[in-house]
Formats: structure tokens, sequence, C-alpha cells
């Protein structure tokens, strides 16, 4: 296979499973993976740290002034896989929880975050050779990605499989507050000012509500293959 290295977008709704695939393709082809999602939580996670954000709001004019200083960064750790660093400390586990995910579509909304994110988005992304997830990529981040996918799968199939995460963390939460959040935080998305969620025009759609991850994979790599088949006129 060529060495050109192309940008692969994975775009689409929260908890359909965007990450795993995304992780999974970057370890098969070499690539770097990078979790857009895990930069908005780290940023919500600071707020939530620093008293900038309570139920109802966000202490945006603050939030601005310190935007600049706030370092994230991802680290292999000994399994192979990344870390998210905030301000030098691991937070992998921290940003994953219900709050935080609620916290980061709720900053994701302000515009001088998603500025800030995007541009560290974008020099990650300058040499190529990344697959990275998130709502505005293949849209926002990289218009020009030669690989865009938006995935999608029923609200209540997307809650169930992030119930399931989180039972088995020991998180105590119910089915239907679960479901309630992944409804909410796909409304804050898609009706955002800024950067809305919304499938790329030269996006290839994966709904995989009904499908394995093995099929998912197989789906995943082929829409690779062929997007490097069709880059060198094959
Ligand atoms: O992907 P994940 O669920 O971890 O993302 C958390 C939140 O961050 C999303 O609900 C979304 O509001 C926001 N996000 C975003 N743009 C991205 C990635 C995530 O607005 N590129």
């Amino acid at each position: 296979m060529s060495t050109q290295k192309i940008i692969v977008a994975i775009d689409g709704f929260s908890s359909c499973g965007k990450s795993t695939m995304a992780k999974q393709l970057a370890s098969q082809i070499g690539y770097n993976y990078i979790d857009t999602g895990a930069m908005y939580r780290a940023v919500s996670l600071y707020c939530q740290q620093e008293g900038l954000m309570d139920e109802n709001e966000i202490n945006a004019v603050e939030l601005e002034k310190r935007i600049s200083s706030i370092s994230i960064q991802f680290k292999l750790n000994a399994q192979g896989t990344s870390d998210t660093y905030l301000n030098g400390v691991n937070v992998e586990n921290a940003i994953r929880t219900i709050e935080t995910g609620l916290g980061a579509s709720r900053v994701s909304e302000l515009k001088f975050v998603r500025k800030a994110l995007v541009e560290q988005q974008q020099a990650m992304g300058k040499e190529k050779g990344i697959v990275m997830d998130g709502r505005d990529i293949g849209t926002v981040v990289f218009p020009r990605a030669e690989l865009k996918i938006f995935v999608t799968a029923s609200p209540e199939v997307r809650a169930q499989r992030r119930f399931d995460e989180l039972k088995a963390k020991g998180e105590t939460v119910s089915f239907q507050e679960v479901l309630d959040t992944t409804i909410e935080r796909d409304s804050r998305d898609m009706n955002r000012a800024e950067s809305p969620l919304k499938q790329a025009t030269d996006a290839i759609v994966l709904d995989n509500s009904h499908i394995n991850m093995e099929e998912q994979q197989k789906w995943l790599c082929d829409a690779f293959t062929n997007c490097i088949e069709k880059l060198h006129g094959n």
C-alpha cells in the first residue's frame, strides 16, 4: 500500500462508538489517533475544578482570559493507548464522567473555546497520517480531509452502550438518566450556533445501530482502502 498519508475525519453523535473505531483503525494503519472530545472534556473539567461552571452558567469572561494557558496533551500509556493530560496531570478517567461530558457540550458552544481547540487540532494534523474523531472534523477542522465518515445510531442504542460502560466502571446511574443526557447532548451539539454537528456533504454515513464491532471495523478498513485506491486512480 502507498505511503501517502491522509486525514481520516470521523464525526457523529455522542456514544456511537466513534472513538473505539477510530482508535482501532489508527492502530491497524499506523496512524495517530486524536480524540477531540477529550479536549472539550478537559476544558469542562478545568471549569469544574476552578469553579468557573455551575449548573446554570459558565464564567465565560474568566475562561476566555485563561484559555490560552490551559494545556491539553495526549501521552502514550503503558498499554499503548493515549491518556489525556490537563496542565500536566493525567485526567483520562476524570474526564469520562457523565457530568464532564455534559459540561463539555456546554463549553463547546463557546466560540473562543472552539477557536483555541480547533487551532491545536489543525496543528496536530499538519503532517497528515491521523485519524481524528469529533463533531466538526470533516466540516470545520479539516474540510479537505481525504476520508470523512459520519457515524450515527439511535439514541436508545447509544444510551444503552453508554449505560453499560458506566455501570462497568461502577457509576450509579439509571438508564433513563443516560438516555436523557444523550438526547440533551445531541440537541445541544446539533443546534448550537458555533460549528453545529452536521454531516459533511462528502461524508460516508455509517449507521451502526445493528451491526457488530467486527462488521463495523471491516466496513471502516474497506472505506480506507477504497479511499487510498481512488487517490491513486486504481
Ligand atoms: O466525543 P465526546 O462525547 O467525548 O465529546 C464530548 C462533547 O464535546 C460533545 O458532546 C460535544 O459537545 C463536544 N465536542 C465538540 N466538538 C468536537 C468534539 C467534541 O463540540 N470536535
